[in-house]
């Protein structure tokens, strides 16, 4: 029934991909793209989402609800009519910070190697080769870079790979 549900939802909402448009009161809509911060949900006239998952309500900006995956339903609750463009919260992924957080500890400040092998000095497109298949799930060992990167958002990917290629030089 979910599935049904969102399926109709989703085919819908690509047409207008990632730009929300909610009346006043409550909305279920689904995400077309991962959504990595619902910090634009409780601006201006976003109230709360919530999303339902593993037999349990979660819910933004009160509860363990993070981040949205493509596909996945959820309810929006606006004080009034209003459109969200979540573009604007992609745009905002900076792929310096997300790398000294979730990837030096590994390959070093720098991409000079640390507790893993170097990865620095390669360009745009080796990074894409390698890092594209843990993006599609074809790649998932070792498993701390498939899960940090199955399921990526491709423009933050992309963004990652132009950061990447700058390492070393
Ligand atoms: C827990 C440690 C760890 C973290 C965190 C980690 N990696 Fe890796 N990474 C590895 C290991 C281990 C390998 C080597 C895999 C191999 O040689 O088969 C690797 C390989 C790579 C490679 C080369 C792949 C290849 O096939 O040659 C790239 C590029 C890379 N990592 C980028 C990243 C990026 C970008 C992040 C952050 C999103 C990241 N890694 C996070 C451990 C890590």
């Amino acid at each position: 029934m979910k599935n049904i549900t969102l399926a109709l939802l989703v085919g819908t909402l690509i047409l207008n991909a990632q730009v929300f448009d909610v009346k006043k009161g409550w909305s279920l809509v689904g995400a077309t793209d991962k959504i990595e911060n619902l910090s634009l949900f409780s601006e201006g006239c976003m109230g709360s989402v919530y999303s339902y998952g593993e037999k349990q309500w979660h819910t933004y900006p009160d509860g363990d609800l993070k981040k949205m995956n493509v596909g996945e339903g959820f309810w929006i609750y606006a004080t009034k009519d209003c459109s969200v463009d979540t573009s604007k919260v992609v745009s905002t992924f900076d792929a310096k910070s997300f790398f000294l957080g979730n990837c030096a500890t590994c390959h070093g400040d720098s991409g000079q190697g640390a507790s893993s092998r170097a990865i620095k000095g390669q360009t745009k497109s080796w990074y894409s080769s390698k890092l594209t298949p843990f993006q599609k799930g074809d790649r998932t060992s070792p498993s701390v870079m498939s899960g940090l990167l199955k399921g990526f958002d491709v423009n933050n990917l992309d963004k990652l790979n132009t950061f990447l290629a700058t390492l070393g030089k």
